[in-house]
């Protein structure tokens, strides 16, 4: 390590900035983001008529001896020759001084900064390639959530009125610790800040008088297999968990984004073999929160859609368990997005049904008539052995035969594939669609699907 990362305070004293061009200006903004108080020098009065900048003390001229006393800092982009006196004279009289692109002449470099507030993360390559230093600052700004300044300011505001309780004996640490891990770390970051304040009061209250922790759950949607369609959120729940619960839907590849500690706990049906059932899940989901741990019930797609969240939300709710719903990018818009076929048209499609073949009753039981409009889309889960089914129902029911349709399986996935027909021909089409999980689409909308202008794009190159 060339450098060490320090967090200076620039309320302590003036910063001295020297320069009018572009970099020094890029400076400014980041001593003005942290709430520095700056002396601009600039070394004309053209450059001081193109300087205007709020709460800046604008000087013409190179700062003088005086102006190096109780500076915190100096910061210049002014030319090759003034920069280098500038580093000299800064040396001399102990000021912390940096030179844009001139590591050689400066006493510490900017890092690169992520900055949420109260929060901030810097990031340096010893000024190696600033470049870099960018890309993973851009990737540390994805994981972390929007609001953890804010959560980080929340605790701040409460330390001391924990702290005056520490002659109780508990781990004050342990107890920030369950804050940021717990239910009201995930009712903070998900928005709920005066909820979680509130929890957050009564905790510190509690503290060392009631022992008894709970832990949460949270029901999250994995989406259609591409690991990069999780959202953020997920990702966040899924490395902060403690047990994972997950479906067989959800690919090897997103349970490779767990947390290396974390349990994780197949609960679906697999292969042929039956699942341990709803209620057994409802019962784990309860025992593990209960215990204290940080539950995430991993689900393919969008939990509320066919995915039983609803059932296993009331469930954990009633057993008075802190329960979020993380969303989840649902089987019909990652599949349609993949195959390039637009769910809506303007003035074509202006309906979207989602449906289930899979019902209690049966298949042959489905009612179709509200789905024959030619304006109506119709995404079907779960209707691949069921296609004849679904065909048969909806023609009955007065959906033209001639109407175009996709099977879309393993939508997302590294061997998804697309194939189009029209609704006369969908047990062919489900049949060559080969295994599950697949999505069936009925609608003009189709048309416009990449897959179908391939078909017919061969069918033409053959006649
Ligand atoms: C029990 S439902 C779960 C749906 C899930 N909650 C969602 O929002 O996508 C299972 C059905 O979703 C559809 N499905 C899920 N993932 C899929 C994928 N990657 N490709 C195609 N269809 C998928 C299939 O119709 C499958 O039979």
């Amino acid at each position: 390590m060339r450098y060490l990362p320090l967090f200076f305070d620039l309320s302590k004293g003036p910063v001295i900035l020297v320069g009018a061009g572009a970099e020094a200006r890029a400076k400014l903004r980041i001593l003005q983001a942290a709430g520095a108080a700056i002396r601009w020098h600039v070394l004309s009065r053209d450059d001081a008529n193109n300087a205007y900048a709020k709460d800046v003390e604008l000087r013409i001229g190179l700062p003088g001896a005086d102006d190096f006393l109780g500076a915190v800092a100096l910061v210049a982009s002014a030319g090759r020759d003034i920069d280098e006196e500038l580093a000299a004279r800064s040396r001399a009289m102990n000021v912390p001084v940096n030179i844009v692109d001139r590591p050689d002449l400066s006493t510490f470099i900017f890092p690169s900064i992520v900055d949420r507030g109260d929060v901030v993360v810097a990031i340096g390559t010893g000024g190696a390639s600033p470049v870099l230093a960018r890309r993973l600052r851009e990737t540390i700004e994805q994981l972390l959530p929007e609001r953890i300044g804010e959560f980080a300011a929340l605790m701040g505001r409460y330390r001391d009125r924990l702290h005056a309780l520490r002659h109780r004996g508990f781990s004050t640490r342990q107890f920030w610790e369950r804050v940021i891990d717990g239910p009201i770390g995930t009712l903070f970051l998900a928005g709920r800040s005066a909820r979680a304040e509130a929890a957050l009061i009564l905790a510190i209250e509690r503290a060392g008088l009631d022992a008894p922790k709970q832990g949460h759950v949270q029901i999250v949607g994995a989406g259609p297999g591409d690991p990069d369609l999780l959202t953020l959120k997920a990702l966040h729940a899924l490395q902060s968990a403690d047990i994972v619960f997950t479906d067989d839907l959800v690919s090897p590849d997103i349970l490779s984004r767990v947390r290396r500690d974390a349990e994780i706990v197949h609960v679906g049906k697999r292969k042929g073999q039956p699942g341990i059932g709803q209620e057994a899940i409802n019962r784990r989901l309860v025992a593990e929160a209960k215990a204290g741990r940080k539950v995430v019930r991993l689900k393919g797609g969008d939990p509320f859609i066919f995915g039983r969240g609803g059932e296993e939300r009331e469930a954990l709710e009633e057993e008075g368990i802190a329960v979020t719903v993380v969303p989840g990018i649902t089987a019909a818009l990652g599949c349609a997005a993949e195959a390039g076929l637009p769910l809506t048209f303007r003035k074509e499609a202006t309906r979207l049904s989602i449906v289930t073949a899979n019902t209690a009753e049966g298949a042959e039981k489905i009612d179709w008539s509200g789905l024959t409009d030619r304006a109506t889309t119709v995404a079907v889960y779960m209707g691949l052995t069921t296609a004849s089914a679904v065909r048969d129902g909806l023609v009955a029911a007065g959906r033209d035969p001639r109407t175009p349709v996709a099977v879309l399986a393993r939508g997302t996935r590294p061997d998804s594939h697309a194939i189009t027909g029209t609704l006369s021909h969908l047990p062919a089409l489900a049949a060559a669609a080969g295994q599950g999980p697949a999505l069936i689409v009925v609608g003009d909308v189709v048309a416009h699907s990449r897959a179908w202008k391939e078909a017919v794009g061969h069918l033409e190159a053959a006649e």
